[in-house]
């Protein structure tokens, strides 16, 4: 069932940088989305429109889009930007910047919605509801993010079902792609089969992502149980950067690099210039003083 081609949402410049504790210029990210696009990057999630007093690293948001719109080198390329919106005051902000894809953000866990949110679950899907009209009226493909789907911070264990009914209510309201995270890195690979099976049984896993933290260092092996039944759009962050905010001890999203160094070894087009990744790894960790977070982008980098 191994896929043939794997499509790999970049969220480094919003979940690899939202945690960043001191300001990076706007310049910088927009640098950091130029050279993923020149890398081969057709999915990029580049902002959230969230509250800057919740997170005030994602607060420019508009500028960096309107940073990339204004660069002439980058037409020629093929983009579909994404950002992060909790509500109808981000999905205005997210039309308003012309993005091509929307992210509603939900947690198979009460107790993480809550601290991520503020809100319950039920609460969360009825705040989404106006968002996915306004986002079907201006033909924008509308993600939805399921946290916390292999374990929460707060709760502890998350039931094997509990991101497939989730999944279920947001297909409801119009969701069309469900990324089915491990927020916290918590899962292995036996599980993930169990979800990733459970949410594809609801949804069909042609329209589920996989969004691995790697703080335990399982997301290359949960990846592949995942490829293994098929999933075929995976989320990584350049150079490993990242965590959450609203999740303590949380690393980063699993390595583009490493993610794109297993498909090509395995034979799986990607579409990715790995050389390329690697110097934007080496770069953006160097820029924002993060020792380079690849293993494999480490090691040929060094070569
Ligand atoms: P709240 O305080 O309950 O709601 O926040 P509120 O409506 O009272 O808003 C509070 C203030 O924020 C108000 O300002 C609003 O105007 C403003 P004030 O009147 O006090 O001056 N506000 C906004 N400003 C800009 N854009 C907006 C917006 N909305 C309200 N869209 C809210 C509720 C949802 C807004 C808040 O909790 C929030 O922004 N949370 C976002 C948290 C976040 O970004 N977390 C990280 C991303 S999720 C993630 O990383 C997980 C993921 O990677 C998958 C995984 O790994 O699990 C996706
Ligand atoms: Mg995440």
């Amino acid at each position: 069932k191994l896929p043939t081609r794997v499509t790999l949402v970049e969220v480094g410049p919003r979940d690899g940088l939202q945690n960043e504790k001191t300001p990076i210029a706007t310049a910088i990210k927009v640098d950091l989305c130029k050279q993923l696009i020149e890398a081969g990057i057709q999915r990029l999630e580049a902002a959230a429109f969230v509250s800057p007093k919740w997170v005030p690293q994602m607060a420019d948001g508009t500028d960096v889009l309107a940073g990339l719109k204004a660069m002439p080198s980058l037409n020629s390329y093929k983009v579909s930007y994404s950002a992060l919106v909790p509500n109808l005051k981000g999905m205005e902000a997210a039309i308003e910047a012309g993005v091509q894809e929307a992210v509603v953000f939900t947690a198979a866990s009460e107790a993480f919605t809550a601290k991520n949110i503020n809100c319950t679950i039920a609460e969360s899907i009825e705040r989404f509801r106006p968002v996915a009209e306004l986002a079907r009226a201006h033909n924008i493909h509308l993600r939805g993010s399921i946290s916390c789907a292999l374990g929460c911070p707060y709760q502890g264990e998350v039931p094997i079902q509990s991101a497939a009914e989730v999944a279920l209510r947001l297909q409801d309201i119009g969701v069309q792609e469900f990324d089915v995270a491990d927020t916290i890195g918590i899962g292995t690979a036996l599980r993930v089969s169990q979800v990733f099976e459970a949410v594809g049984k609801q949804v069909g896993l042609n329209r589920v992502a996989g969004h691995f933290h790697d703080t335990y260092g399982q997301a290359l092996a949960n990846i592949l149980a995942a490829l293994q039944l098929g999933v075929s759009t995976f989320h990584s962050s350049i150079a490993g950067l990242g965590g959450c905010p609203y999740a303590k001890g949380a690393t980063g999203n699993v390595a583009t690099e490493d993610v794109v160094y297993l498909l090509h070894g395995m034979g799986i087009e990607t579409g990715l210039d790995l050389h390329k990744l690697v110097s934007t790894g080496a770069w953006i960790s160097g820029t924002i003083g993060k020792p380079y977070g690849s293993r494999s982008g480490r090691a040929l980098w060094s070569r």
